[in-house]
């Protein structure tokens, strides 16, 4: 089984190619993790674990479903990846996670996909070109991946070696960056908010509530920072502080050239060479 959490889309589309290559269902792990739902899940197929990158590391709340969730049947267990290119120490820690469960780890991909931390001014905003080319070279690399899974492999020539100096770096960075820069205090709703609430049903954490006027409001000290809310609001009516009103949005949908209908793509991606090669999918 194959079950993946996405913000922005870009992991529900590599677990959805997955799932369909490897003839596997796929689950989006959305509502347990809102709920907090640590009902054991059951595979007769090994489990495929898809999850963006978070400063170098698993989402904290899919470490937290990990270790509350049993999986039963299928004791494989591997990890797919998706990062702005660099999946730190992730590997590592997935792999001592599913270790302590008694689960065979049996290795990670990563999928260099776009990035969508729009709320960090730390990189630069890609081009439309090298959205596509990302997507594009993510795509062809989802059959080799899916044959080694269904063939038993591990996938260890993917996986990148975690250096010491990284973990030393790491381990104690990542928890004092959360503290520092994921604050909610620089998110607000503006006047183009037609209080609709998909940010609040969309956010992994719960800690969006609707005000009186039906216009988000985020309750807590700190969040994911996962970029769901700002990048799935229809009128684009979120921003953070200053850094954000003059960024584009990015959702994998914008790009998804799956996608039959001409009009749905804002970019024209209907003219690349890309999708005039490529088979459409189911
Ligand atoms: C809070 C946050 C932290 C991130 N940290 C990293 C990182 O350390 N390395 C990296 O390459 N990409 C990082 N990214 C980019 C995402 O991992 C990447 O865009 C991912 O494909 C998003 O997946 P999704 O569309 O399924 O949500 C980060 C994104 C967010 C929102």
């Amino acid at each position: 089984m194959v079950l993946y959490f996405s913000a922005t889309g870009n992991t529900r589309f590599i677990a959805e190619e997955l799932a369909s290559k490897l003839d596997d269902e796929s689950l989006d792990l959305l509502n347990r993790i809102r709920q907090k739902d640590y009902s054991p899940i059951m595979s007769e197929k090994p489990f495929v674990i898809c999850v963006p990158v978070y400063v170098c590391e698993m989402p904290s709340f899919i470490n937290e479903l990990i270790r509350n969730t049993p999986f039963e049947g299928n004791r494989d267990i591997y990890f797919v990846f998706t990062s702005g290119g660099y999946s730190g120490i992730s590997s590592f820690l997935a792999k001592c996670k599913v270790r302590k469960k008694g689960l065979n780890y049996m290795g990670s991909a990563d999928f260099k996909m776009p990035r969508n931390y729009i709320a960090n001014d730390t990189y630069p905003e890609l081009s439309a070109e090298e959205i596509n080319r990302r997507i594009e070279v993510s795509y062809k690399l989802i059959p080799e991946i899916a044959d080694l899974i269904s063939s038993g492999q591990k996938l260890v020539k993917r996986s990148k070696h975690v250096w010491l100096f990284e973990l030393i770096i790491t381990l104690p960075f990542t928890p004092v960056w959360t503290r520092i820069r994921q604050g909610v205090k620089k998110f607000r709703a503006t006047d183009k908010c037609i209080g609709c609430r998909k940010c609040a049903r969309l956010c992994p954490l719960n800690v969006i509530r609707p005000d009186e006027n039906g216009r988000p409001v985020w309750d807590a000290k700190m969040c994911a920072h996962c970029m769901s809310c700002i990048q799935n609001c229809p009128v684009e009516a979120i921003e953070y502080g200053d850094i954000t009103p003059s960024k584009k949005r990015y959702t994998f949908d914008r790009y998804d050239f799956r996608k039959k209908s001409a009009k749905t793509h804002p970019e024209g991606l209907n003219n690349t060479s890309f999708l005039q090669k490529r088979p459409h999918s189911s």
